[in-house]
């Protein structure tokens, strides 16, 4: 792809708020999409996200309720995604889970799981003072969005339209998945949702701050 390509898709790429019912994202476009997902980088390799596809009406419904930013993404989107993070049950240093994910996903020999958890000990405690649930969790949100954003940018690339939604409660959101989706909400907290589709009408024009506002050289 050429550089030109490249950013045309990002000016492709716009908070799309309503979709086309008519057209349905293929499989093998969404697996794409979900593969820049899976391969998106996150703080020591440690992957502190889960994505859940809604497709179910009743479940999609369901959302509705407290997601004031959402509704109509929910009635129409093809693909409806919602970006979980791990809660500090997960992704505190000292937790089984990350001894686990070490072993059995990076592949790490014991040693260096030792040292890399005295090394995560020390940056959660002390370089970045990740010392309550909130912060642990916002600092995992953070790495989840990164996901976000690749997902968001792959699908634009093959002339897909997404929307990022934050305009939800999340407490409430998080008892729907609890009770409705058999999500273990002690483990998992949603940060975003993330509707897929096609337009159905062009976006106004694009407004950003110009480079100069935005980059400064030293
Ligand atoms: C984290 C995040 C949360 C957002 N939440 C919502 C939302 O709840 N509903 C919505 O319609 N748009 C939402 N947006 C879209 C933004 O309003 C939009 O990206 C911004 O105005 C820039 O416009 P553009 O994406 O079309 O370039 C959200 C965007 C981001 C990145």
């Amino acid at each position: 792809m050429t550089k030109e390509e490249i950013l045309s898709a990002f000016r492709y790429r716009h908070a799309c708020k309503e979709f086309d019912t008519n057209k349905i994202i293929p499989k093998e476009d969404f697996d794409f999409i979900l593969e820049t997902a899976r391969l998106s980088p996150s703080s020591f390799g440690l992957e502190p996200w889960h994505f859940v596809v809604v497709q179910d009406p009743a479940l999609r419904e369901a959302l509705k309720e407290n997601a004031w930013g959402a509704p109509k993404k929910l009635d129409t989107a093809s693909h409806f995604l919602l970006g979980l993070t791990m809660k500090s049950t997960l992704m505190k240093w000292d937790t089984a889970y990350l001894q686990d994910f070490m072993r059995r996903v990076q592949d790490l020999p014991e040693e260096v799981i030792q040292g890399k958890s005295k090394f995560i000990e020390q940056y959660q405690k002390s370089d970045f003072e990740l010392t309550d649930d909130r912060r642990l969790f916002d600092w995992a949100a953070k790495q989840s969005y990164i996901a976000m954003g690749n997902m968001m940018t792959a699908a634009a690339m093959i002339g897909i339209d997404s929307c990022p939604i934050e305009g939800f409660k999340q407490e409430t959101t998080e008892q729907i998945l609890k009770d409705k989706l058999g999500i273990d909400t002690d483990k998992y907290g949603i940060s975003y949702m993330l509707a897929f589709g096609y337009r159905v009408v062009e976006p106004r024009e694009k407004t950003r701050r110009c480079i100069d506002e935005v980059v400064t050289w030293k």
